[in-house]
């Protein structure tokens, strides 16, 4: 079997890994059980693009015990966990194509090498995959049913390719499933964020200026779990509609010239790019922290930090020290790369559960349906999402009312009024 992971003998702690995270992820196994009786995948060739976790193994075994064969290479550079890739390989017999740290080249070569099963189903995260298909492996588009998205960028750059009249097969955007993003955007985001904070700095939270950079689901869960541990939360913000509910949920809302110069930490989550420019880093005290948990390291104007700077070095595991020609010093965290998986572990397997199922789900969708559907972004089926929230309830043990049948005729009637 083909395969590129840093090292192999890591697959024993990766096993183990991979194992505890099963545990927290109830509704992904009793689809892969129910995958296993019946095998309703087989028959596609999955090529995957997404991070490299032990959630995303669970994954990758799911759609396996379902009779698809999967390919997967990394959605990023550094959130690649070496001993769970080494475990797919050695334990699973998946083909990975993985290695934590990888340059910009070894990245799009991995791409290259899921591209070379000759996928019939894609499943990306933030469009690498899909983009590198559509631009320098098109003989293989025929081949391609459908794919999945499992990001909010991605899901952008599909509908700009669906507008541009560039897309050749249809997306599924998991992403949108409200199961998937009201959870793992906020809840997800909010917390490994933190955690990928915590972790590289160890640099207490309370009493900080917090700078969010965007108030959308992952901006939002950055700042309400920031605001737990007692910052003050500061978000920018160029919706307007956004902005007001940021302001009504408690926050200060200012632009980030303003921001800059008071801010402690930041952190973006915005999706787009050059959001802390060269104006911004000049204007920041001196030992402001600066991070990013968008897709993209795109987010901080990194080549703008560096023109500025006269000396840098490497503090500790992933923070750099800038020391700009003002003399102030500017701390990166990860490389600019999304904070909670560079520095942490990515969205703890509980969150990623429900993400994941629908994936899974959407998967046997394309296999049944795949065919029919047009060339556009879709969104999941209703009833996936809906058994997905059903599941997960379930498996917390936690039950609901239903509409009595006076309820229900009530909703359905308009006659009834003052
Ligand atoms: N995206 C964010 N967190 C993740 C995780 N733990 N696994 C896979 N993809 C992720």
């Amino acid at each position: 079997m083909d395969y590129d992971i840093a090292d192999i003998n890591l697959a024993e702690s990766g096993k183990l890994r991979i194992e505890w995270a099963n545990r927290q992820m109830p509704v992904l196994s009793l689809i892969k059980k129910r995958f296993g009786e019946k095998e309703p995948l087989k028959g596609l060739m999955i090529g995957a693009c997404l991070h490299v976790t032990s959630e995303t193994a669970n994954l990758v075994r799911t759609l396996k015990a379902g009779g698809a064969g999967v390919a997967l290479c990394a959605s990023n550079p550094l959130s690649t966990q070496d001993p769970v890739a080494a475990s797919l390989v050695k334990d699973y017999e998946i083909p990975v194509f993985a290695c934590t740290g990888e340059d910009n080249k070894t990245y799009y070569e991995h791409v290259h090498k899921v591209l070379d099963f000759k996928p019939n189903a894609t499943m990306d995260d933030g469009g690498d995959l899909v983009s590198t298909l559509h631009s320098e492996r098109t003989e293989l588009l025929d081949g391609v049913t459908a794919g999945t998205e499992e990001t909010t960028t991605g899901v952008i750059r599909f509908k700009s390719m669906e507008r541009d009249g560039v897309l050749k097969y249809p997306i599924i955007a998991v992403n949108d499933a409200n199961t998937k993003h009201f959870f793992d955007n906020r809840y997800g985001t909010g917390q490994s964020s933190i955690d990928g904070f915590m972790r590289a700095t160890n640099v207490l939270i309370a009493g900080k200026n917090f700078v969010v950079g965007g108030y959308g689901w992952c901006g939002r869960g950055t700042a309400m779990r920031a605001k737990g541990m007692g910052a003050n939360i500061i978000i920018v913000e160029v919706d307007p509609l956004r902005a007001l509910e940021a302001v009504m949920d408690g926050y200060r809302v200012m632009p980030i010239a303003e921001a800059a110069k008071i801010g402690d930490i930041f952190i973006t989550a915005t999706g787009n790019k050059n959001v802390i420019r060269s104006e911004h880093f000049e204007a920041m005290k001196d030992g402001a922290i600066v991070a990013n948990t968008g897709h993209f390291n795109v987010e901080l104007d990194i080549p703008a930090l560096e023109s500025l700077t006269t000396q840098k070095r490497k503090l500790r595991d992933f923070i750099e020290e800038f020391t700009l020609k003002n003399g102030k010093r500017i701390y990166l965290l990860g490389e600019g790369r999304l904070v909670n998986l560079a520095c942490a572990e990515g969205h703890p397997a509980s969150v990623m559960d429900m993400s994941f199922a629908n994936q899974a789900l959407t998967a046997e969708y394309i296999k049944t349906d795949g065919k029919n559907l047009k060339i556009k972004v879709h969104p999941v089926p209703e009833y996936i999402d809906k058994e997905v929230a059903r599941l997960k309830l379930e498996s917390m043990n936690i039950k609901i009312d239903t509409l009595t049948p006076e309820q229900d005729e009530y909703l359905k009637s308009w006659k009834a009024g003052t």
